[in-house]
């Protein structure tokens, strides 16, 4: 079967490694990562957020199955224009993916819809009407409508410290897009939910969470994700009924997607947070989470090119996963986020990485003269699977250690001391409400 991939991260990475386990795997790169390049057939270096350039560069190839995998080609219509091309796409068209790239369809929809799991909401477009929600909000969450990869939303607290730095900030947007989007303040435990999704149905994968910020203790800027574990079919701090709630708002958005004329075909990923008052929905995406992928991806006991092959034909059965638990640390640059050291070479010790049964899976890095060489975003990340948390912590911190160069990762993601500190956390919530 010839299956062609869009995308470069580590994310692709997992996700072209288990594709090529049965699979003829195409791959179109922004950048050529060096370890999905020898897994893939044929790859092309192009941009990846034009459609037509990606349609032309693999011309003349039958392939069986495509799956497109970042937002941002999403966004731009990738998965369309490779359907027009005749591939069968396991990813969503522009139309569906506006979940993630439209927060405002997201809300409306759960609003119509009658989703339940919505915080208090508005869309905003005057300054006046911003500054009297956030008066009465009390505690927000500002948010832009579009992409901006994870840096756009701010929050009362961690970001402003008064209303009239939150009054300025949704004056910016409104300023900037015309609208924005205000939110009350959730205080809880964050996680994802990854499904598959055929338009109609959908299968889930384990929950995770991931970790946000860039220094031990959820101290530091946010990050594209630092690390994230999975434990089985529950996080330690959730309750089985809290997770089923979770994927009642996920089932319920892919029977409304259906209804609203933008069925979703592919994978999505629901961002919530678990509150004293229950489940929330803080943002749903059209893809793999990054890192949540590796760690649900190294469970699957199916081959994912047969779901991707069920989903693009509206045929998904089921998907099983392992119960195993999983961490992945994220190696990024010295200096990362706010200064990463680029350009510098690391050495990989691939053997000893395996020895210790971690993984590793490559990210923002490229080749030249034989190096591998960091660039300003997260480089690697190194995967531990067991049957325990606490195994999986260890095996993903010694792989780590045999990376060598100028990177570094938070040691804390995955560790009992950690995991214990969310449980506390959600009990003193739940005693408190
Ligand atoms: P998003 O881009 O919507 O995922 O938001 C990025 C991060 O901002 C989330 O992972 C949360 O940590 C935080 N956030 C978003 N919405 C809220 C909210 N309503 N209350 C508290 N924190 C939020
Ligand atoms: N790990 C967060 C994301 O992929 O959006």
């Amino acid at each position: 079967m010839k299956v062609l991939l869009v995308g470069n991260g580590a994310r692709e990475h997992a996700i072209a490694e288990r594709l090529a386990e049965d699979c003829e795997l195409y791959t179109v790169m922004s950048k050529k990562n060096p370890a999905i390049s020898q897994l893939s057939k044929q790859h092309w270096v192009c941009d990846i957020e034009n459609p037509s350039e990606i349609t032309k560069a693999v011309e003349g190839i039958d392939f069986d199955l495509g799956f497109s995998s970042p937002d941002a080609t999403l966004a731009a219509g990738v998965s369309d224009a490779l359907a027009k091309a005749g591939i069968s796409m396991a990813s969503p068209s522009k139309d569906a993916a506006r979940i993630e790239w439209d927060k405002g369809f997201m809300r409306k929809l759960m609003d119509e819809y009658k989703i339940p799991g919505a915080p208090k909401h508005k869309l905003v477009n005057s300054l006046e009407e911003a500054a009297r929600i956030i008066n009465n909000y009390g505690s927000v969450a500002i948010k832009p409508l579009g992409l901006t990869g994870g840096k756009g939303v701010r929050v009362s607290g961690d970001h402003f410290t008064n209303i009239s730095e939150t009054v300025h900030y949704a004056e910016e947007l409104i300023k900037k897009d015309g609208l924005v989007l205000i939110e009350e303040k959730l205080v809880g435990e964050e996680f994802t939910l990854q499904a598959f999704c055929d338009g109609t149905r959908i299968c889930f994968m384990p929950p995770v969470q991931d970790h946000k910020r860039a220094f031990t203790g959820d101290k530091g800027p946010n990050t594209g994700g630092m690390g994230a574990y999975s434990s089985g079919k529950l996080l330690p701090f959730m309750l089985e009924s809290e997770l089923e709630a979770a994927q009642n708002i996920m089932r319920s958005t892919i029977h409304a997607m259906k209804k609203n004329q933008t069925p979703f075909v592919g994978i999505l990923y629901g961002q919530f947070i678990l509150t004293a008052n229950g489940i929330r929905l803080i943002e749903f995406n059209a893809r793999f989470g990054d890192p949540e992928a590796m760690n649900v991806l190294a469970l699957l006991k199916d081959q994912l090119s047969d779901i991707f092959l069920s989903m693009a034909d509206g045929q998904l059965d089921n998907a099983n996963f392992s119960d195993e638990s999983t961490v992945v640390k994220y190696l990024v640059p010295e200096g990362y986020p706010t200064k990463p050291v680029k350009d510098v070479a690391v050495t990989i010790d691939t053997r000893s990485i395996e020895s210790c049964g971690a993984k590793i899976y490559y990210a923002s890095v490229y080749e030249k003269g034989g190096h591998i060489l960091t660039t300003n975003s997260r480089s690697f990340g190194i995967l531990g699977k067991s049957t325990t948390l606490a195994n999986a912590e260890k095996i993903a911190e010694q792989g780590c250690k045999f990376v060598h160069g100028p990177v570094w990762h938070r040691s804390d993601i995955g560790t009992k001391k950690l995991t214990d500190s969310r449980v506390s956390h959600m009990a003193f919530l739940r005693d408190k409400s």
